[in-house]
């Protein structure tokens, strides 16, 4: 890949965003490319899913609020914070985690986000071939003073086969283009039968939300979570992250910041 991608994971809680991120950091890591894997969700486990144990994660230093990169070197570049708050994962992807509320009610995470909407826009894009970042949930990533999502080029909406979750991406989608983010790819996730498929694509369809591939649910992927683990998964699983991957890299042209390179 000749240019560097920068993917959003959105959707509802629970729909699958951290587990997706995860899956879709280390398969882009498995086919040799520089991978960082963001984590901004207030409650970090994506690390978890990346494979660390529980005591890493919970040890895991979050990037500072001030950490606003805005040189290509020096203290204060992605690749300082990188070095510095990155973390290695078995799979060879590097975690860096954005917030973290250590204390309950200790308020806005702004700052967070506004690092994290600092580093997708400038040097992280220089120092890396793909950034994953697992969103929290809720849009308001997606309206927030311009939005921590901005510099993405691509968001990935993950879909369980409920209304409120297609609902869910079709307002997503919506928030995005008003960004000038329009490419915006749906994920099916938790698909238990041809039923669950069928009104998923119907659905997305009605919304006018882009199904690119349907992760099925997958007891392995359940079990792994319980017993804090990742597990083997089902190859339905990494078919459907293959297929996605695919669909991402056919939205180069398309994508935004076509200049950087
Ligand atoms: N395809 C799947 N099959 C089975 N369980 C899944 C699948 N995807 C996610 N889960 C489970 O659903 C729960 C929520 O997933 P998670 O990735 O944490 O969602 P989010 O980050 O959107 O809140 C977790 O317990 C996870 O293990
Ligand atoms: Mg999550």
């Amino acid at each position: 890949m000749s240019r560097t991608l920068t993917v959003g994971v959105v959707g509802k809680g629970g729909a699958g965003k951290t587990t997706v991120s995860a899956r879709l950091a280390e398969t882009y890591a498995a086919r040799g490319m520089r991978v960082v894997a963001v984590d901004t969700d207030s409650n970090p486990n994506l690390g978890l899913s990346l494979g660390l144990d529980l005591a890493t994660v919970d040890a895991l230093p979050a990037l500072p609020t001030t950490a606003v990169t805005g040189t290509r070197t020096g203290p204060g570049s992605a690749d300082a914070l990188l070095s510095e708050y990155g973390t290695a994962t078995p799979s060879g992807v590097t975690l860096l985690t954005a917030l973290r509320v250590a204390e309950a009610a200790s308020g806005c995470q702004c700052g967070g986000h506004r690092t994290v909407r600092s580093l997708l826009g400038d040097a992280l894009a220089r120092s890396t071939d793909v950034t994953v970042v697992d969103m929290e949930a809720g849009l308001e990533h997606l309206s927030r003073s311009g939005g921590t999502l901005a510099h993405a080029d691509t968001l990935v909406t993950v879909v369980e086969p409920t209304r409120t979750s297609v609902v869910t991406a079709g307002r997503t989608q919506a928030l995005a283009a008003e960004l000038g983010l329009d490419v915006v790819l749906a994920l099916g996730n938790k698909v238990r039968s041809d039923d669950d498929r069928t009104y998923l694509e119907q659905a997305c369809a009605d919304q006018g939300v882009r199904l690119v591939a349907v992760v099925p649910f997958d007891e392995a992927v359940a079990a792994a979570d319980r017993g804090g683990g990742v597990g083997t998964p089902a190859p339905g699983v990494q078919a459907a992250v293959d297929a996605l991957v695919t669909a991402l890299d056919a939205t180069v042209p398309a994508r935004r910041g076509a200049d950087r390179s």
